[in-house]
């Protein structure tokens, strides 16, 4: 490992540094969308402070030459137990979005995550990565027969898995948003899959509208606040891809889960954009873990910033993780960008195993830990 880490270190970013460069290179509005939460920012500060209250107890003199992080992630093989998250509007940060950074992840073998909001169509992103892996996440319109196109257009490309975000009935309340009147939507960015959408063109009566009146139908029918397990059970009558539900944090909603025959769960405040005052993530995994462990595969997100966040997230039972705004500010330098922060994460997440102690992530255990 030593002379590959070596030479990694020629252009070598933290996360902090990713972040800094984003907002140097952004204008207020876009940057403070990524960079925010929502209310007075309680759970954004709670998902990195949940993490660094727990510490790893590391074990020494166990041969750890050998290191094994291969990963299936709902059914998908990934050479890390990291995937990325579902981030709309990525033309916001750069240019190409989500085509460079779907890219990047096909390129270092981990799965992408489709946002319903991506600027780019999930065609688009299909074609430009191959056989890379890669899920759609679904954000219920408020006409279950689009929600229903976007699942058969995403079966019909690629796609492995279904990520419903259930923590998003309507939008949070983001104060730094609403100070800087920004919203990508409004500036045009994030149309890509509903402006490609044959039965939404017909219902909005796309052809005969301008782009401010398309904006206006789109927004009109992005979220849905009568969403019940109902239509969650009826989706499962109509697609074979797993589906996963992303935004639980609630043990008795990760059982409801497993009872309505879902494949997946992502425990996950949204990066602590939605409901401001909600439980860590961190914090809530204990529970969800005790109740579906062993049912379905448990997902983690919220503040992953490090390798050996990772460790922690698998100690306590996760079986990988979302990386969400850490490679959003390196998509800054487009796909080079985004490979470089994976390849950094990967060479953080070995060395931190290898340190604990540990060759593989089933080893990975709770007893490892202590809350501080
Ligand atoms: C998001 N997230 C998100 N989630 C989702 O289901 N659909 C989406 O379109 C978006 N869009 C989005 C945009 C931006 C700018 C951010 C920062 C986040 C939430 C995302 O999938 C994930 O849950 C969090 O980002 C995880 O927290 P960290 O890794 O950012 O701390």
């Amino acid at each position: 490992m030593g002379e590959e880490r070596m030479s990694s270190n020629v252009g070598f970013r933290s996360p902090e540094e990713w972040e800094r460069l984003a907002k140097e290179r952004l204008e207020q509005g876009p940057f403070e969308y990524i960079q925010s939460g929502s209310g007075a920012e309680e759970t954004l500060e709670a998902n990195l402070a949940g993490l660094r209250n727990w510490k790893i107890v590391p074990r020494v003199l166990r041969d750890v030459s050998t290191l094994d992080v291969q990963s299936t992630i709902i059914g998908v093989q990934s050479n890390l137990p990291v995937a990325l998250a579902p981030v709309g509007f990525q033309t916001i940060i750069h240019p190409e979005g989500e085509l460079a950074a779907a890219r990047a992840a096909a390129a270092k073998g981990i799965p992408y995550t489709v946002s319903t909001v991506s600027s780019y169509s999930m065609e688009q992103i299909a074609e430009v990565m191959g056989k890379g892996a890669r899920f759609f996440q679904l954000y219920w319109p408020n006409d279950d027969e689009i929600a229903l196109s976007f699942v058969k257009r995403a079966e019909k490309s690629g796609y492995s898995a279904i990520l419903i975000t259930v923590d998003t009935p309507l939008l949070g309340l983001r104060e730094q948003d609403k100070q800087n009147q920004y919203f990508p939507l409004k500036n045009g960015h994030g149309l890509g899959n509903y402006e490609s959408d044959p039965v939404f063109r017909t219902k909005a009566n796309l052809e005969t509208k301008e782009k401010s009146e398309v904006i206006s139908e789109v927004a009109s029918r992005l979220f849905n606040p009568t969403l019940t397990w109902e239509k969650v059970r009826w989706l499962r009558t109509q697609t074979k891809l797993p589906i996963v539900i992303k935004g639980i944090v609630h043990p008795d909603d990760a059982r409801l889960a497993v009872e309505n025959g879902i494949d997946g769960v992502v425990v996950s405040n949204h990066g602590g954009r939605q409901l401001d005052g909600s439980i860590s993530s961190m914090d809530a995994l204990e529970d969800m873990v005790k109740a579906v462990k062993g049912d379905i595969p448990i997902i983690f997100d919220g503040g992953i910033r490090r390798g050996v966040d990772i460790v922690k997230a698998l100690a306590l039972g996760a079986d990988s993780v979302l990386i969400g705004r850490l490679y959003a500010y390196a998509l800054i330098d487009g796909q080079v960008g985004v490979e470089k922060a994976i390849t950094q994460l990967k060479d953080e997440f070995q060395t931190a195993l290898a340190l604990t102690g540990e060759t593989k992530l089933i080893d990975l255990k709770k007893t490892m830990l202590l809350k501080r």
